[in-house]
């Protein structure tokens, strides 16, 4: 226990250089007036979609469809993808995101997601950022709430967007980048 004291500044530090390290400063403000969030993240998500010894997903549930055109509606899968620093597949993994996404509607694309950011490098090494959301596929950016986390991340706020952007491998490998606020 006589590390105790000490945790919150060796902490800090490792979060400031990490900040250096991975991370852009921004001038973001919360709508609430909680000022500029603690750490803005931002990299890359990889996702192995094609069936393979290689992917990052299973299929529970096939979709069900819905009345009115939606095509998602019933699915299940659960995911272990990838965050990486950049969008080369061989760029350096940061962390993996656990989850699971179901479609929701009957009338439309969207899904609710449930995914777990766990990092595994750098000062966020442990830590999780628990990331809930209903995006619509059809939005060109999807806000997600971050409603907790753990390790340095206890507590936490925030929100996250993704974007899919251009697959060196379309066909295999989905690409987005996420920029997360988080207030910790
Ligand atoms: C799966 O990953 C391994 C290790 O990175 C790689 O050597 C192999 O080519 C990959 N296979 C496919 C089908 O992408
Ligand atoms: C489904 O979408 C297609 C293409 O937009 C449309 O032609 C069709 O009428 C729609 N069907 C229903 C049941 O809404
Ligand atoms: C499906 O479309 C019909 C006709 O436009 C509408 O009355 C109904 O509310 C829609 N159902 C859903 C679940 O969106
Ligand atoms: C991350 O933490 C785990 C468990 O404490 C440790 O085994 C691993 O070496 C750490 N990785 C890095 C890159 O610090």
């Amino acid at each position: 226990m006589s590390m105790a004291s000490r945790t919150p500044y060796l902490v800090s530090s490792l979060v400031f250089l990490f900040f250096l390290l991975f991370v852009s400063s921004t001038a973001v403000v919360d709508a609430r007036g909680h000022g500029n969030p603690t750490t803005h993240l931002h990299f890359y998500f990889h996702e192995v979609f094609s069936n393979g010894p290689n992917s990052t997903i299973a299929r529970l549930a096939e979709p069900h469809g819905g009345v009115n055109n939606s095509s998602y509606f019933g699915s299940l899968t659960v995911v272990d993808d990838m965050i990486r620093e950049g969008t080369d597949p061989s760029s350096r993994l940061i962390g993996r995101v656990q989850g699971l996404a179901a479609g929701v509607s009957l009338s439309d694309s969207t899904f609710l997601t449930l995914f777990d950011f766990v990092f595994t490098e750098g000062a966020f090494n442990g830590s999780t950022l628990l990331v809930l959301g209903r995006p619509l596929l059809e939005l060109v950016v999807i806000e997600r709430p971050i409603v907790s986390g753990t390790g340095v991340f206890r507590m936490a706020s925030g929100y996250m967007l993704s974007k899919i952007i251009e697959s060196p491998d379309p066909n295999n490998l989905l690409l987005i980048e996420i920029d997360a606020y988080v207030w910790h």
